[in-house]
């Protein structure tokens, strides 16, 4: 899929911007803090619902301006469509955010995910590697809420889930009474529901995606070391995770079958009971979803704690481009990639290995603070703009 128009109202330094786009590969290029960053994240921010970079939408609207909103068309599979988002605070009144779809309001704001499909790649996820289980966490979930609309219901549910159980055991904490507060019961049901689906759809995704990561590795580090994927699941007592086409998981032999739903609840439902006084104890939900991790092995090594600076760099850019070919095949066609200032951060062997490996990809946006000399060469056909002062001028 691909954006044909992009227009930005006091947007972070946009006042206004109309922008006409094709398919293609679209240098963005301007000194820094410009907006090159802001105007990838507007792009992201339409198909997410909320920034990459930043949890408040109010740090969103520029600044003095009440509001805030950013459109689209988007020429997909099924054809065009237009998404909306407007964001507006006014003090005394409090926030408000409305979404569009085609120019209907959407009751829910998730009801725009799924629509524009993004994939974005900033110096940050240099840090997918060694950085916390969260942050290979948010890759796996932004993925799935985006391909997934039962994930994306049971990812919502999920996180109300959890914020209320844990104010609750904070509470019972507090309180120093034996007594288990009655809510309790009634969480752990809806936690462990949706948390099962949560770990299904995060394990299809991972059984998908490590084949198209080692083969996404092998191109780029040559076919020296073997990159390999697995879940590391918080339930079950024991590490469970997937690797070498087999899958492993609470105990069970490597035969054993991918886990469903309705036994992963039950796993889940006994895991919280067992836990009971430690939770109690802690004040917090100590098994489920939220503690799992994307494990990644380097030649049978576990990349988290041994790669080197440069091997990081390989595996986060071959899960990149593992993720944007995932896309493709589960959603039919390619998603929109949105690179911030990668380039930078990688050696010409990197980046000419990136630009072929993005050849099929129908549109990409990617923000550079200078056009080194090679850069056309590795880019060919691409568009140039520069970016001014919020402003964005089309080069050539
Ligand atoms: N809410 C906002 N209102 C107005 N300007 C903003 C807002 N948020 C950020 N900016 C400005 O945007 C610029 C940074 O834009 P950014 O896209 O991150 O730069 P770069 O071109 O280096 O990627 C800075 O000048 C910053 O002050
Ligand atoms: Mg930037």
């Amino acid at each position: 899929m691909h954006l044909a128009t992009l227009r930005l109202q006091n947007f972070r330094n946009y006042p206004a911007l109309e922008l006409p786009l094709q398919p293609g590969v679209h240098l963005i290029l301007g000194r820094n803090a410009q907006g090159k960053t802001n105007l990838l994240e507007s792009i992201a921010y339409l198909a997410l619902g909320r920034s990459f970079r930043v949890a408040s939408d109010r740090d969103l609207i520029r600044w003095g301006a009440p509001e805030m909103r950013v459109a689209a068309g988007v020429d997909g599979r099924l054809g065009r469509f237009t998404l909306e988002l407007e964001y507006s605070w006014r003090p005394g009144e409090g926030a408000t955010k409305q979404a569009r779809l085609n120019g209907l309001k959407v009751e829910r704001l998730s009801q725009l995910l799924g629509n524009l499909l993004v994939v974005v790649f900033t110096p940050g996820d240099l840090e997918l590697v060694k950085g916390p289980p969260a942050c290979r966490r948010r890759m796996l979930d932004t993925e799935l809420v985006q391909l997934n609309a039962g994930y994306r219901s049971a990812f919502a549910r999920y996180q109300r889930a959890l914020a209320q159980r844990n104010s609750v055991l904070r509470a019972w904490q507090a309180s120093g009474s034996a007594a288990e507060p009655p809510p309790l019961a009634a969480w752990d049901q809806e936690l462990a529901e949706t948390g099962a689906r949560l770990v299904v759809g995060r394990l299809q995704a991972v059984a998908r995606l490590r084949k198209l990561a080692a083969e996404a590795h092998a191109a780029l580090a040559g076919g020296s070391e073997r990159l390999e994927l697995g879940y590391e699941c918080s339930l079950g007592g024991k590490r469970n995770c997937l690797a070498n086409d087999e899958v492993y998981l609470f105990g069970g032999s490597p035969e054993s079958p991918a886990p469903d739903v309705t036994s992963l609840t039950e796993v889940f439902l006994s895991e919280l009971h067992q836990r009971r006084p430690e939770e109690r104890r802690r004040g917090t939900t100590l098994v489920g979803p939220h503690r799992d991790d994307l494990a990644l092995w380097l030649d049978r090594r576990d990349a988290r704690i041994y790669a080197s600076q440069g091997q990081q760099r390989t595996v986060s850019l071959a899960l990149k481009l593992a993720e944007v070919r995932y896309f493709q095949q589960v959603a039919g066609e390619f998603p929109v990639l949105l690179l911030d200032d990668v380039l930078s951060e990688l050696d010409e062997g990197r980046q000419t290995a990136l630009a072929q490996a993005l050849g099929p990809v129908t549109q990409v946006f990617l923000t550079a603070t200078a056009l080194s000399p090679g850069l056309r060469d590795v880019w060919p056909g691409s568009f140039e703009y520069e970016v001014q002062d919020g402003k964005v001028t089309r080069r050539g």
